[in-house]
């Protein structure tokens, strides 16, 4: 299987165009907001929601890909300055390998970096028309909604799985899904089509979720470029713990070190042992499963076969370390 980093190096002209396309999207003679924004834009990040906006464009439109570069930026924009919000929120010090906003340059000023990379996202949005736009204002709001409900459920140890996949649904998966049905609509896709890749895209960020909490207890900072167990320090509750203490109960060893204030090497152990970190793999692998379905159901296009590598990465990240 290829792994993530021979994909994305395939890529690597799209990702060149879209970082192009992010650096004039942001200009302003605000020379300090300017360089803040691009302190954000310049430290990278995987690109995976633009470049699943240019793929879908490409498997649905005989037309150039470049025609779609503004709106995948403009998905690239909400996810960053979702991203910098989220670094305050959950206290974060390191984002893509570099300081946070928040760390760097205070969380003052990463609050108004963030409401700026919105507006700009909306305006380039904007050039493909109310439907699109409306699209990726509701991605938007969902991923708000999502982002409430986990703040409301913090320290929440009895958290059911289905809300957990409610907030993932919200805070990334309807997000994932924005870009596709955006781009499906913006390419003239039938009603039809757009639906699948849309599905294609909700279920790939579910599972692009799962992966993530679940990285965040068996990945390594130098790997993510962010804390890992910061989910833990942040009372924040992952499938990982929600499957461990839903199946041993009070008894369970995992709610004894939760109530305890055991140590994360103690945590990641048990989930290890007890089987969660398995299973909450083989939830994200159903979630690939169902996503692979749903492009199957489009038509043959040279480009599925992109998509289908993309489903398989998400998944790969966690194989790798397992
Ligand atoms: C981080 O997203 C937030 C999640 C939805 C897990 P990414 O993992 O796509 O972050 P970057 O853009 O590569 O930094
Ligand atoms: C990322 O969520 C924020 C959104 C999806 C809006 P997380 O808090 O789970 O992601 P990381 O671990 O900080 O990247
Ligand atoms: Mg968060
Ligand atoms: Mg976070």
């Amino acid at each position: 299987m290829k792994s993530f980093y021979d994909w994305q190096s395939n890529l690597q002209a799209k990702i060149y165009q879209i970082n192009e396309r992010l650096v004039q999207s942001i200009y302003t003679s605000q020379s300090d907001l300017y360089d803040m924004a691009r302190y954000t834009i310049d430290s990278g990040g995987k690109r995976f929601r633009p470049l699943l906006t240019i793929l879908v464009y490409s498997m649905i439109s005989d037309k150039p890909y470049e025609d779609i570069l503004d709106l995948a930026a403009g998905y690239e924009l909400i996810h960053t300055a979702s991203l910098i919000h989220d670094d305050i929120i959950d206290r974060s010090d390191m984002r893509r390998g570099r300081p946070t906003l928040n760390k760097r340059f205070g969380v003052e000023n990463a609050i108004v970096v963030g409401d700026y990379l919105f507006a700009k996202a909306y305006e380039l949005g904007s050039r493909y028309g109310p439907v699109v736009s409306k699209i990726m204002a509701d991605g938007s709001s969902r991923l708000a909604e999502g982002q409430t409900l986990e703040f409301l459920n913090r320290g929440n140890l009895y958290l059911s799985e289905n809300t957990y996949l409610e907030i993932i649904a919200g805070k990334t998966a309807h997000f994932f899904e924005a870009c596709a049905r955006g781009s499906s609509v913006a390419a003239g896709g039938s009603a039809e089509i757009t639906d699948y890749v849309s599905l294609f895209a909700f279920n790939l960020g579910m599972a692009f979720q799962i992966t993530d909490d679940i990285l965040d207890f068996i990945s390594t900072e130098d790997r993510e470029g962010k804390p890992t167990f910061q989910d833990i320090r942040e009372n924040v509750m992952t499938l990982p713990l929600i499957r461990s203490i839903s199946k041993d109960g009070n008894s369970g060893k995992i709610l004894d070190l939760l109530k305890n204030g055991g140590s994360v090497s103690d945590l990641k152990e048990v989930l290890l042992k007890d089987g969660s970190i398995e299973y909450s793999f083989d939830t994200a692998s159903r979630y690939i499963k169902n996503a692979i379905s749903y492009l199957r159901k489009t038509e043959k296009s040279p480009n599925i076969d992109t998509l289908m590598d993309l489903a398989m990465i998400v998944i790969d990240r966690i194989s790798s370390l397992k």
